[in-house]
């Protein structure tokens, strides 16, 4: 048997990879006053459909669904930024000091076809700040990411930006767009053809139709005086710390919920899947999910993409202090005590497992890169398996390693 088409194993050599990226998030996240959610795998499939868009692949047919064996509609979730709007509201977060700002690094699942870097179950650390409208947020958010992919030695980052600006702002291009769109419908592929009403700006995804859309009417050319000057002065912040980015005026994320800023991370060290992360400002959302008017925005990014664009790692072991070898079982009981004793303290010990004979449990320590062995004969051996030396039965095990340590 093998793991489902799209999912893997995390093997224990690569959890300090995992690691790495969950220390970084959480210093650089938490130092920036964002605490950490959890939502759960599964919500009701209205979550989904609502806040990510009944027109977005992701809902047309990326999500894994289910009947919950009482008649409801069930979904792993296939992105965070919903759940995260539905636990603001659920837990009237909108009473504490806005905005919230909170983080996750949690396993999502989306019915892609695999490929390098696709994959069906994946892992994303994302961060959302729910509440405030203020540019200086979105400045804040996109610094964060790229102050996470920087640490992280993600190679060859470059940053998109544009502004899709407010729900009537899209809504009064959407029709330019679709009269431009209709007019050159003989040079479009028939698939951005048959979505021209449901979702036309996602015409800009489509490589077949780049030609055509070279021409088409840019969004950013036709926000409100209100969305540009928010735009403008999210610029101005990112020039103010020197963070370089790309505008994108054809930049579409596969989310409907954005408004006003998005950005998009790519990186060249990445094949066809170049995006690490993404995200942008979500006005309307928590509205959308039946709550009040809410400014939010944030990111995610995908932590197995994060470390393909970083590169090959080697990875640490976890030291062993001591590794206890006996001689005949008559001694288990006394190296299982001396194990048990030394954990309590706070070491990491480890003892003969497997019967091997006293030279094989030797060979065993060196393996694991102990840094005492104590042998158990006719006399207690401690010996340090850095510099040689051995003592003879010392009093207490523990304490003599203890002593030893802090020389
Ligand atoms: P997204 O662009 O759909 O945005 O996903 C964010 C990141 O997750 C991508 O840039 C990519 O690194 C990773 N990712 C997505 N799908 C896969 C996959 N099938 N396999 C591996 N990695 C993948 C969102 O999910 C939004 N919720 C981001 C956001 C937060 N916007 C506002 N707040």
């Amino acid at each position: 048997m093998r793991a489902p088409k799209g999912t893997s194993d995390l093997l224990p050599d690569q959890q300090s990879d995992r690691e790495r990226v969950a220390h970084a998030a959480q210093r650089i996240l938490e130092g920036a006053g964002y605490r950490r959610i959890e939502t759960p795998t599964f919500e009701a499939t209205e979550l989904f459909a609502r806040g990510v868009g009944e027109s977005t692949d992701i809902v047309q047919k990326e999500m894994f669904t289910f009947d919950d064996g009482g008649g409801r509609s069930m979904t792993l979730r296939p992105e965070g930024t919903a759940p995260v709007c539905r636990a603001y509201m659920e837990h009237g977060m909108h009473k504490l000091a806005q905005p919230v700002k909170l983080w996750y690094l949690s396993s999502f699942y989306r019915a892609e076809k695999p490929q390098a870097g696709r994959f069906r179950q994946f892992w994303q650390v994302g961060a959302e700040a729910i509440g405030s409208d203020d540019p200086a947020v979105d400045a804040e958010s996109i610094v964060l990411l790229q102050t996470l992919l920087d640490d992280l030695g993600s190679e060859g980052v470059r940053l998109r930006l544009g502004s899709l600006g407010t729900a009537e702002t899209r809504e009064r291009y959407r029709e330019h767009l679709i009269a431009y769109l209709r007019a050159n419908e003989e040079w479009l592929p028939k698939d951005v053809v048959d979505r021209i009403d449901l979702n036309p700006l996602r015409a800009f995804d489509s490589d077949e139709a780049a030609p055509v859309m070279e021409g088409a009417p840019k969004l950013l050319d036709e926000l409100s005086p209100d969305d540009a000057e928010h735009f403008a002065e999210v610029r101005r912040l990112l020039d103010a710390v020197d963070l370089e980015y790309e505008i994108d005026p054809t930049l579409v994320r596969g989310l409907d919920y954005y408004t006003r800023t998005v950005f998009e991370f790519t990186s060249d060290a990445l094949g066809a899947q170049s995006g690490v992360g993404g995200g942008g400002r979500y006005d309307g959302l928590v509205e959308m999910l039946g709550g009040k008017p809410t400014p939010g925005i944030g990111w995610a990014a995908g932590v197995e993409r994060i470390l393909l664009a970083a590169g090959e790692r080697p990875t640490a072991e976890a030291p062993v202090d001591i590794f206890v070898a006996y001689a005949h079982p008559a001694l288990r009981a006394d190296a299982f005590q001396l194990v048990y004793d030394a954990r309590r303290e706070g070491m990491s010990a480890q003892m003969e497992l497997a019967g091997r004979s006293l030279k094989g449990q030797r060979k065993q320590a060196d393996r694991l890169r102990a840094r005492w062995l104590v042998v158990l004969d006719d006399a207690v051996v401690l010996k340090s398996l850095e510099t040689g030396q051995e003592i003879t039965a010392p009093e207490s095990v523990v304490a003599r390693i203890r002593r030893e340590d802090q020389l």
